[in-house]
């Protein structure tokens, strides 16, 4: 690896491996097991003595190119490709927690996860304080003499909140703590959080990493002590690698990420000032706007907006159904990070299970809409709107 190459550089070149026919594209090497020239080799490869795969539970060839390109773009030291974001998160956080170890989690986070840390963990006697990651004093005092892990997500899904990353990761220094951040909606793009302190950081690759819809996939960035004290043994054993096929996807689909995030970034923030003028809407937020609640926070941790933005129509679930109903272009859908323009009713879809209490605490009301911005022409999804609004009640 280059380390004078910018990230547009390192994503189309970083861990490229040729085989002996030197092919141009990244191959695909879709093999379960590899062959060894004898028995002493096998030996030796198995102790550690000798470079090379073993399995591809263990690791693979395709895997290994979009791993390398994913620590050059975080700035990580190692990585592991999971087969999907929620085997990222859930290896991340319990492959370095045991049985009366506690968690402190932010409370706005994606329904799954949220399920991992409050409803998974503490069947395995791992307990979990979920607060309001807003507040750093929120954070201190949920701190126990047993809290190992701090997880968070920034900005949140769906309404965009921004948690301070170096102030979490600072208290969390101080007694021993580690840091797992879920990155998912800042993109490796415009948030690095192991340059703010944090330890760990988890994507789900099935949104902006593939960004044309195609395939799941996770990964988890870390150094390489955390990696190996950590999630060498989990990852091996519990199985959750990624399929070289989505890899390869993967690694075709980054190659593309900075042009794609940096057109959706762009049309979020047209789409945002255009929303705000409207009389349907109520509230918008976006992170790149100057009246976001959190713009101190996210001037000092972020680099660009958000591809995703969030609003609340001023007629609840009815306006938003109408809205929903009537775009031509957008399409429903829970999905983000992709090429094309997606929305979602949270109340009624991601976020359905939780109470009406727990929907409330987090600002997601009936009217609220959650858009992720594709790649077409943002004056043709303005158009789009205007059209749809139309038929919406004020
Ligand atoms: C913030 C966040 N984290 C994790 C995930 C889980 O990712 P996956 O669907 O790839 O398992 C999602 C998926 O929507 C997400 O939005």
């Amino acid at each position: 690896m280059s380390k004078t190459w910018r990230p547009a550089t390192q994503l189309v070149h970083e861990g490229t491996l040729r085989s002996q026919y030197g092919e141009t594209s990244e191959a695909i090497f879709l093999t379960q097991g590899f062959v060894y020239d004898s028995s002493e080799a096998a030996e030796a490869r198995f102790k550690g003595e000798t470079d090379g795969f073993i399995y591809a539970r263990y690791g693979s060839p395709t895997n290994d190119m979009f791993e390398k390109r994913m620590c050059a773009l975080e700035g990580a030291e190692d990585a592991r490709a999971t087969a999907s974001g929620m085997a990222a998160v859930t290896a991340a956080i319990l492959c370095q927690l045991k049985a009366g170890d506690h968690i402190v989690a932010a409370r706005a986070l994606f329904g799954s996860c949220r399920w991992v840390v409050e409803t998974l963990a503490p069947k395995y006697g791992i307990e979990c304080t979920l607060i309001d990651g807003r507040y750093l004093e929120n954070w201190e005092k949920a701190i126990r003499p047993a809290t190992k892990v701090f997880f968070l997500e920034s900005p949140t899904n769906p309404t965009l909140e921004v948690i301070d990353i170096a102030g979490v990761a600072k208290l969390a220094d101080q007694i021993g703590a580690k840091v797992v951040v879920d990155n998912v909606f800042a993109t490796p793009l415009f948030q690095k959080p192991l340059e703010l302190g944090a330890h760990v950081v988890v994507y789900s690759a099935t949104k902006h990493i593939d960004g044309q819809g195609r395939c799941l996939g996770g990964v988890v960035l870390s150094d390489k002590q955390w990696i190996d004290e950590n999630l060498h043994d989990y990852f091996r054993h519990t199985g959750p690698a990624m399929s070289p096929f989505n890899a390869w996807t993967l690694l075709k689909g980054i190659e593309t990420l900075p042009l794609r995030v940096k057109q959706q970034t762009a049309s979020a923030a047209r789409i945002a000032d255009f929303l705000a003028e409207q009389k349907q809407v109520a509230k918008v937020i976006y992170p790149g706007r100057k009246d976001h609640p959190q713009a101190d926070i996210i001037a000092k941790q972020m680099s660009g907006g958000s591809t995703l933005v969030a609003f609340e129509l001023k007629g609840g679930k009815e306006a938003a159904f109408a809205l929903q109903n009537a775009l031509d272009i957008i399409k429903i859908s829970n999905n983000l990070g992709d090429s094309k323009s997606l929305i979602t009713h949270p109340a009624t879809t991601t976020h359905k299970n939780l109470s009406d209490d727990a929907r409330a605490e987090l600002g997601i009301s009936p009217g609220t809409v959650r858009l992720s911005l594709g790649i077409e022409d943002a004056e043709d999804l303005v158009e789009d709107f205007a059209q749809a609004l139309s038929k919406v009640k004020s």
